[in-house]
C-alpha cells in the first residue's frame, strides 16, 4: 500500500536493537552446523513454532539458547550484516545496535571475538548501504554488579568504538539500583548511558533509572504512563523512549496492538520512537513495527515522521550528523 511504500521511504535510525535478537532460525541453523553446535530444534518451522511467549522471561530462556550457536568472530560479522541489510531495507540509515557480552564470555567466547566480529559488520554495512552505526554494550541485569565490572574491564581496550552501556534481560527483581556504580564508572569513562526500565518492571524502576543510573536514553518506558508524575518529567526533560511495538505485543507487554500506548506517548508530549527489540523473535523489523503501530492506533504520516525525526533527535550522532538527517 502507499503507506507502505511510505514508511520503507523514511529515512529513520533504530535505537533499541539487540543484534542476538536478530539471529534468524536460517542462520541459526547455519551456524549451528557450520560449528558442530546441536540445537534442540528439528526444522526452521520447528525453531518459528516455539516462539510463543506470555512475558519477557519465556522469550529471554529461548534467546540465550538460541545465542549458543554464535561461536566464531566471523558469525558475529553475519550476524551483524544480515541484521544490516535488512534494516537498509526497511529505511533504517543509522542504527545504535546492542549486544550482550555475557551471554558469549560465559560460555568461553572473548569479549574480543564478539566485538571485533560486529565491527567488521559494521564497517562492512557503511559501505554497502552507507548505514552508519553504533555499539552499546549491555550488562544483564539478572547478573551480579561484580560480573559487570568485569564486562567493563573486558570493555576498556575497545572504549573508542563503544557508544552506551546499557541494562537488559529479567527486569523484575533486578532493579536500576543493582547497577548505580557500575553505570557511574561507565559514564566517568566517557560513555553514554541507556537502560531497559518499564517494561514489566514499574513506574520506580524508571525513577530509579533517572536518578540512580543518570541515563540519557530510556529503553522501552511503557510503565511510566501509570505515573503522571514521571511522564511529565520525562516529557519535560526531553527524555527519548525506544518504544517495540512488536516486542510488547509478543511479550504480553500490551494486550493488543489496538492497545498500545504509543500515540498517547506523542500526545503527552514524549519523545518517542518506533524499534524492532529481537525482530527474528518477535515477527518483523523496523518498518513492520511502524506498519503495526500505525494499523493498530490509527497514526497518520504526521506522527509516523515525528517518530522518525525523533529516532534521530533521540540517537548518539552529533548535533551536525543529527541535523544532516532531518
Ligand atoms: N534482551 C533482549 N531483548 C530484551 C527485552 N525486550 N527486554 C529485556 N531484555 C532483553
Ligand atoms: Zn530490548
Amino acid at each position: 500500500t502507499d503507506l507502505d511504500r511510505f514508511i520503507a521511504g523514511l529515512p529513520k535510525a533504530e535505537l533499541h536493537l539487540h543484534i542476538e535478537g536478530s539471529l534468524e532460525p536460517e542462520l541459526m541453523f547455519a551456524l549451528a552446523e557450520r560449528n558442530q553446535v546441536t540445537i534442540p530444534f528439528a526444522s526452521v518451522d520447528e525453531v518459528r513454532a516455539a516462539y510463543s511467549f506470555s512475558r519477557l522471561q519465556d522469550f529471554l530462556d529461548i534467546y540465550y539458547q538460541g545465542a549458543e550457536v554464535l561461536r566464531t568472530e566471523r558469525d558475529f560479522h553475519d550476524l551483524a550484516t544480515a541484521y544490516f541489510d535488512r534494516a537498509a531495507a526497511d529505511g533504517v540509515v543509522h542504527a545504535e545496535i546492542m549486544f550482550d557480552p555475557q551471554t558469549h564470555t560465559a560460555r568461553g567466547i572473548s569479549f574480543d571475538t564478539v566485538i571485533a566480529g560486529l565491527l567488521s559488520g559494521m564497517a562492512e554495512a557503511e559501505a554497502r548501504h552507507g548505514l552508519t552505526a553504533k555499539l552499546i554494550l549491555c550488562f544483564l541485569r539478572h547478573l551480579d554488579e561484580e560480573d559487570a565490572f568485569a564486562t567493563l574491564k573486558a570493555a576498556e581496550p575497545w572504549l573508542d568504538r563503544i557508544a552506551a552501556v546499557g541494562l537488559d534481560s529479567g527486569e523484575l527483581g533486578n532493579p536500576p539500583e543493582k547497577f548505580a556504580r557500575v553505570f557511574a564508572a561507565a559514564r566517568a569513562q566517557g560513555l553514554r548511558l541507556v537502560a531497559h526500565a518499564g517494561e514489566e518492571g514499574p513506574p520506580d524502576y524508571v525513577r530509579q533509572a533517572l536518578d540512580l543510573l543518570g541515563i540519557d536514553r530510556l529503553d522501552h518506558g511503557n510503565r511510566s504512563l501509570e505515573d503522571p508524575v514521571l511522564t511529565a518529567r520525562l516529557a519535560r526533560m526531553g527524555m527519548t523512549l525506544t518504544v517495540c511495538p512488536l516486542s510488547n505485543l509478543k511479550l504480553c507487554v500490551v494486550e493488543s496492538m489496538e492497545a498500545h500506548p504509543i500515540d498517547r506517548m506523542l500526545r503527552a508530549g514524549l519523545r518517542a520512537t518506533v524499534n524492532s527489540d529481537d525482530p527474528a523473535y518477535f515477527g518483523g523489523y523496523i518498518a513492520d513495527n511502524y506498519r503495526a503501530a500505525a494499523a493498530g492506533r490509527g497514526l497518520d504520516r504526521d506522527d509516523l515522521v515525528a517518530l522518525a525525526r525523533n529516532s534521530f533527535l533521540g540517537s548518539f550522532l552529533n548535533d551536525d550528523e543529527v541535523a544532516g538527517h532531518l
